[in-house]
């Protein structure tokens, strides 16, 4: 049924082989050291990130490691990002960290993969100074992972399977889900936009997009088995399809989604504005299970930032965007990012950026400060933006998000709303944590029996960006 051009069942045989070789080895070691292995899987980059993890997660499950601490476990693996360089940072600190714990523990394993590997600078970096990582992949073979661990278990010598970009999408490998009710599902990967500042179509190759059969394949799979709510995942929803031998619009693609039954709740991200279309807005304004929320990044109000920063829309498009949201779809709690301090960003860009702001006024909104990427048009261009410049700026933006979202958000006080309870509360063990279809967070009274139930729920007190509530 998977059979198709960019869907690749061989390779996932081929694969289910390596998990079983690897298996044996580990069978082996564990009973050396009489005790089970066990494996952490850590996430440093966006929800594409995690999916990936969970995959990995999977992959080792099924070789026979038990899911561990970071602190304690036999295998480590860091799956990075690099979208901004403070990510980096964070990789080789706590790479510094694990080194002496490798020491104590020859036996011991360290892996790098995901997004910073797909930088040749890094990859050589660690070869030259991180000899005591084991194995190192990338983006586009995560899927070999079992292979790339068995050429180190039986090479006893690092492992570096590093691929420049691919074409192919790897179905029905193992995969561990996080949470037993919802679950991410990669509907496609990669990204050619090309925003100036951006290194993710460079770590992250082509956008190519998962046939529609083979998503919803994965959703039946999941309801049947638990899932409630879906999360479907590109860097550029809105373009979903345009690659497929059949084009398919992302609008098309929800709607056929919708269909299934026991499946309650559909979010995506991300959002392009310059993609994002009539016909979407109509299929969310009718369907029942579309959640009621978009995260549509803005990055800057000033069209001469977003022209330079090749976003493809002007601030009057993005407003008049956000306007036909409101009135098709209400109730819609809108999110976005934003980047402070772009080459060339005056103080009256900054202005137009607060604008924005105001005039859309976001639900919450994720600020960043510019980071320069190498090899990424933007980090050539002149006019780099001073460092104290763009605390200042960065300080007043989030002032004005933070008030604003507290506002929008005391806007539900006294509503009755529906919520899927997640987990129990981190600060309170006599709460639960439940998300609202507008995706804000609201506590209650309960226990974790209710997680993966949906309650209603009356939001008695707004606290800025979550809400105190009780069942209904
Ligand atoms: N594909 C998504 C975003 C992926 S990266 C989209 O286009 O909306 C998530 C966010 O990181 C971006 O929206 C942007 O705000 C931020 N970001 C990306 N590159 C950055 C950089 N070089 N410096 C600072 N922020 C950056
Ligand atoms: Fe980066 Fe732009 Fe692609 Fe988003 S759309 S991943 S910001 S290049
Ligand atoms: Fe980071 Fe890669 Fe995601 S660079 S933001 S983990 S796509």
């Amino acid at each position: 049924m998977y059979d198709n051009i960019n869907s690749d069942n061989a390779e996932a045989a081929r694969q289910y082989d390596f998990i079983e070789k690897c298996r044996q080895y580990i069978e082996e070691e564990s009973r050396r050291l009489n005790r089970p292995l066990a494996a952490a899987v850590v996430t440093f980059g966006c929800q594409m990130n995690a999916r990936d993890s969970e995959k990995l997660r999977g992959i080792l499950r099924e070789i026979g490691y038990r899911e561990g601490e970071e602190e304690t476990a036999d295998l480590v693996v860091y799956n990075t990002c690099t979208v901004r360089e403070n990510a980096n940072t964070r990789v080789y600190g706590r790479l510094g960290q694990l080194k002496p714990r490798k020491k104590k523990n020859p036996h011991m394993m360290i892996g790098l993969c995901g997004c910073m590997m797909q930088e040749p600078e890094v990859v050589e970096k660690l070869k030259k100074s991180y000899s005591f990582v084991d194995i190192i992949f990338g983006t586009h073979n995560l899927y070999k992972f079992a292979e790339i661990l068995f050429t180190r278990l039986e090479s006893g010598k690092r492992a570096i399977d590093i691929l420049e970009g691919t074409d192919k999408i790897v179905e029905n490998l193992p995969n561990e889900r996080k949470y037993s009710f919802k679950s991410g599902i990669n509907i496609m990967f990669g990204c050619n936009n090309f925003c100036s500042y951006c290194i993710v179509p460079y770590v992250r190759g082509r956008e190519r997009s998962r046939r529609p059969d083979a998503i919803i394949a994965e959703i039946r799979r999941l309801v049947a088995d638990g899932v409630t709510e879906v999360m479907l995942l590109g860097q550029n929803v809105n373009s979903y399809g345009k690659t497929l031998e059949e084009p398919m619009s992302f609008a098309r693609l929800l709607q056929e989604i919708e269909k299934i039954e026991g499946l309650r709740r559909i979010r995506f991200m991300t959002s392009h504005p310059k993609d994002l279309s009539d016909e979407l807005i109509e299929v969310m304004g009718k369907s029942e299970k579309i959640c009621r929320h978009l995260h549509l990044p803005v990055q800057s109000g000033s069209t001469a930032i977003l022209q330079k920063m090749n976003r493809r829309y002007t601030k009057e498009q993005y407003l008049l965007l956000a306007d036909k949201l409101r009135r098709g779809v209400p109730g819609i709690s809108l999110t976005t990012d934003i980047i402070v301090g772009f080459p060339g960003e005056t103080e009256e860009d900054f202005q137009e950026t607060l604008d924005i702001v105001r005039k859309v006024r976001y639900d919450s909104a994720f600020t960043f400060i510019y980071s320069k990427r190498t090899g990424t048009p933007a980090a050539v261009m002149e006019d780099q933006v001073p460092e104290d410049v763009i605390k200042d700026r960065f300080g007043r933006l989030l002032e004005e998000v933070q008030k604003i979202a507290g506002e929008t958000c005391a806007l539900h006080e006294g509503t009755v709303q529906e919520a899927l309870i997640e987990s129990v509360s981190d600060q309170d063990a006599s709460m639960v944590t439940g998300r609202l279809s507008n995706n804000l967070l609201v506590h209650i009274p309960g226990d974790a029996g209710m997680i993966g139930r949906y309650v209603k729920v009356k939001l008695k007190e707004c606290k800025g960006f979550y809400y105190i509530g009780e069942a209904v």
